[in-house]
């Protein structure tokens, strides 16, 4: 390692979260997709902490819920040789870009700090090319989480959080027939594609989804089983209001917020929503995993793009280290739903739905029913998780059967691959 280097880790060593003694300097361009409530309110921790230990921030988001805007603006800095210093930037995307040799490592923090002894190893790979640590992860989300309204499924007479999908159905014919909005969604195609993945997590269970939706298996995605994942789905279009077309995902969780909905089928940024919003789990909202056994694993992390200059690359060494520190992961994630990437913090502090998201992961892991999530870009290739959104879109807004939904999607999976 050389003098500078050494020099870095050392001061991003022992550089502390919170607030104190400014030891360093750098300057980070953050590209990032958190816009909503309570993802500003998680990123602002962010970059509060960095600023309280002198770095200069420079804040570059760039709206659009599921990153799908920001993934377009990403492009077109890197092929203008403008990248940001950092980027929320996760799963595969981090390989396809570290290819294409426009990151920088960050190994040198992550080997000082030991990264490998305190992050699921699932999680370390995804983060290193060839490796070498290139992205630090900030959290982990689970995807397959069901919001409700307590008050709304009182009204329709529902005593408890559905646990199969039949369940589901029958709440939300009670909630049709109490004049409330059963299901409240945002028809864009990362949110058709959130609830599609659960509700074949649920229908099919995690060797089924990791076939289809993982291995891009022809005949799983041919079979019966997602046959019956379309119907589910199918089922779900008539739950949702006439409204539903382009909504945002974050005013889909206001809807069930103020009760105008029952329920809300999303990951658990949702519940930083309601948080920002000072709504108390158990209380005003419950949360509970959709039908199924498993857990969809989403991480968000920071990927370092290929700056030059010395304050540059002491901005990404520093951001990388305080993104790991244990204080900070926790900090940021009370207020971003998800739970720490980290695997020695104490969910202490944490409430319900974290406690249960942890405790299904490490059964998940357990019984082998973790499973990364499509639609939030930890599985495929983006071109072919983007065959998937077409297909899925396009059956949610039109009369496709299942069995051409199926067969549509496998031979479209099968042309991109
Ligand atoms: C990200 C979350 C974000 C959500 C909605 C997901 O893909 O992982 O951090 O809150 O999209 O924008």
């Amino acid at each position: 390692m050389n003098i500078l280097k050494k020099a870095l880790v050392l001061s991003a060593t022992l550089t502390s979260f919170g607030p104190g003694v400014a030891y360093s300097e750098g300057t980070v361009e953050v590209l990032h997709w958190w816009t909503s409530g309570g993802e500003a309110r998680a990123v602002g921790e962010l970059k509060e902490a960095f600023e309280t230990q002198g770095g200069t921030w420079i804040d570059s988001p760039i709206a659009g819920g599921g990153g799908d805007a920001a993934m377009t603006a990403l492009r077109a800095r890197v092929i203008a040789g403008n990248p940001p210093t950092a980027v929320q930037l996760k799963g595969p995307g981090i390989q396809e870009w570290a290819r294409e040799g426009v990151l920088n490592s960050v190994d040198a923090v992550a080997e000082s700090e030991n990264w490998d002894a305190v992050l699921p190893p699932v999680l370390a790979d995804i983060m290193k090319f060839d490796g070498a640590y290139v992205a630090a992860p900030v959290n982990i989300h689970r995807v397959d989480w069901m919001w409700a309204n307590p008050q709304a499924l009182e009204a329709a007479g529902i005593t408890e959080m559905p646990t199969t999908w039949d369940e589901f159905n029958a709440a939300a014919d009670k909630l049709m027939a109490a004049g409330i909005i059963p299901l409240a969604h945002g028809g864009q195609p990362w949110q058709d594609a959130t609830v599609f993945e659960d509700v074949v997590l649920g229908i099919g269970g995690a060797d089924f989804f990791r076939k289809a939706l993982v291995e891009l298996d022809q005949e799983a995605l041919q079979s019966d089983t997602m046959i019956a994942a379309f119907d589910q789905l199918r089922r779900m279009r008539g739950y949702v209001d006439a409204n539903f077309s382009g909504r945002d995902w974050n005013l889909a969780t206001g809807m069930v917020m103020r009760g105008e909905a029952g329920f809300q089928i999303m990951g658990d940024w949702a519940k930083g929503e309601f948080l920002a919003a000072g709504k108390v789990p158990g209380v005003d909202f419950l949360c509970a995993p959709t039908p199924g056994n498993g857990f969809v694993l989403n991480s968000d992390s920071f990927t370092f793009f290929k700056v030059e200059g010395d304050d540059n690359i002491e901005g990404q060494q520093v951001l990388a280290s305080l993104i790991m520190s244990p204080e900070f992961q926790e900090t940021f994630n009370l207020a971003k739903g998800s739970i720490p990437a980290r695997t020695d913090v104490a969910l202490d502090a944490f409430d319900t739905c974290a406690l249960r998201s942890h405790e299904d992961l490490l059964a998940a892991i357990e019984n082998d029913a973790l499973v990364p999530s499509m639609a939030h870009e930890m599985a495929i290739p983006r071109s072919i998780r983007g065959e998937f959104l077409d297909l899925v879109t396009n059956f949610f807004n039109s009369d496709m059967s299942s069995e051409e939904a199926a067969q549509t999607l496998a031979a479209a999976v099968a042309r991109a691959q």
